[in-house]
């Protein structure tokens, strides 16, 4: 079964809802997937997803129960594809690998090397942003996921 982790910085906006997405499309695809979400920072954690993202969980037929949590050394060792939200956190992450020193096979991509739309790179931090963003942002997170299915 594959496994994928999906990170971003707070972990309370973009990766949990990349993770129900892709739960999602995997169930309907019947397609086995472990799959789960961590952020590089420590600002949330323990707290339940932002309620704009879980408002766009709802219009996608779901709840997001998802706890916040930072990434650990552990989970390169366990995750096939550990995807970057954008290129801060692809930087974030390599760092921290190379400070806990992990020997890994890892996969480290980045979310948007999925989209059709190339040129674009980052799934836009939406926590600043309003509401439109944050629609925005589901239907990148939609089609990115989509292909990354394909892609597997
Ligand atoms: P996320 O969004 O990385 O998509 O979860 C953010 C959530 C919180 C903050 C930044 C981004 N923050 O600065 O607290």
């Amino acid at each position: 079964m594959t496994k994928v982790l999906f990170v971003c910085l707070g972990n309370i906006c973009r990766s949990p809802l990349a993770e129900g997405i892709l739960r999602q499309q995997a169930a309907t695809e019947n397609i086995m997937i472990d799959c789960d979400s961590a952020g590089t920072s420590t600002y949330h954690i323990g707290e339940l997803p932002d309620d704009r993202a879980q408002q766009m969980a709802q219009k996608n037929n779901m709840i997001l129960t998802h706890r916040a949590r930072q990434i650990q050394k552990e989970d390169f060792e366990k995750y096939d594809y550990i995807i970057a939200m954008d290129r801060s956190v692809y930087q974030n992450i390599l760092s921290y690998k190379t400070r806990v020193s992990i020997a890994t096979e890892t996969n480290i991509m980045l979310m948007r090397s999925f989209d059709d739309t190339k040129g674009v790179l980052d799934v836009a931090d939406p926590y600043y942003g309003t509401f439109k963003d944050f629609e925005e942002m589901n239907s990148v997170l939609q089609r990115c996921v989509k292909n990354f299915l394909k892609f597997l």
